[in-house]
């Protein structure tokens, strides 16, 4: 039996979004969206769609969580010898999305990509929980294996490899910084009349800011 998805539709509606009203800063606008969405009871306000390019022009994407930001960009971190990761280090340009529904908001974000210090891969590291420390020694992200056993019994060999609760952070997992070159804030309306207001980097160091149509 088909389950019917033609009908699905849901209301769009937010204040209205506007050149007049956005910070002249895409990052603060960021702030005062980003605070909005922790406040909304969103589950996972920070997850982020990552979008990477491979070297055949193929897109994939993923989930990943951001963990810092600022005016130098946005941290996530990971795996440096995952699929993401090799695709970026061939082609540093990406876009992540950050989908928040109920608030009718989406946030798209292009940019480049570097390494943050180990120093604040370290800082990070230590204040994750012992079992999600444990987690990146046991798993060779991305490459392909043949059963979960092999996941829980690389677990139980970390476990008592580190059973006095020291897990050093691994040479090939740390943070990236994702360098924005544009920003775009979409805010739901009714009647399908979104705003769009889109943050273009200019040459200057500064930010172009457009309406851009629904
Ligand atoms: C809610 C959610 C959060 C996730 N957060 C991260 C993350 O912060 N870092 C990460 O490497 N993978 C994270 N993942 C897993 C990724 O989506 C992905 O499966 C993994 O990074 C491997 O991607 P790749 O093979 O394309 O490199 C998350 C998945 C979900 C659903």
């Amino acid at each position: 039996m088909n389950i019917k998805v033609d009908n699905l539709r849901s209301e769009y509606k937010g204040e209205f979004l506007d050149i007049s009203n956005v910070d002249p800063s895409p990052f603060k606008q960021f702030k005062v969206w980003f605070k909005e969405a922790l406040h909304s009871d969103i589950y996972d306000p920070n997850a982020m769609i990552l979008s990477t390019v491979d070297q055949n022009g193929m897109p994939s994407s993923r989930t990943v969580l951001l963990k810092a930001y600022d005016e130098r960009g946005f941290v996530f971190y990971t795996n440096y010898e995952s699929k993401k990761v090799k695709e970026l280090e061939k082609n540093p340009r990406l876009v992540i999305l950050f989908p928040w529904f109920k608030l009718s908001r989406q946030l798209i974000i292009q940019g480049t990509i570097e390494r943050v210090s180990k120093m604040e891969s370290f800082k990070y590291f230590l204040s994750r929980p012992f079992g999600s420390k444990l987690g990146a020694w046991v798993s060779h992200q991305s490459a392909v294996i043949s059963s979960r056993k092999i996941l829980e019994m690389k677990l139980e060999e970390m476990k008592k490899k580190f059973r006095d609760g020291k897990v050093p952070l691994p040479d090939y997992w740390g943070g990236l910084r994702i360098i924005p070159s544009s920003f775009e804030y979409w805010q739901g309306q009714p009647e399908r009349l979104h705003d769009r207001i889109y943050y273009s980097l200019q040459h200057d160091g500064s930010w172009k800011i457009e309406r851009l149509a629904p």
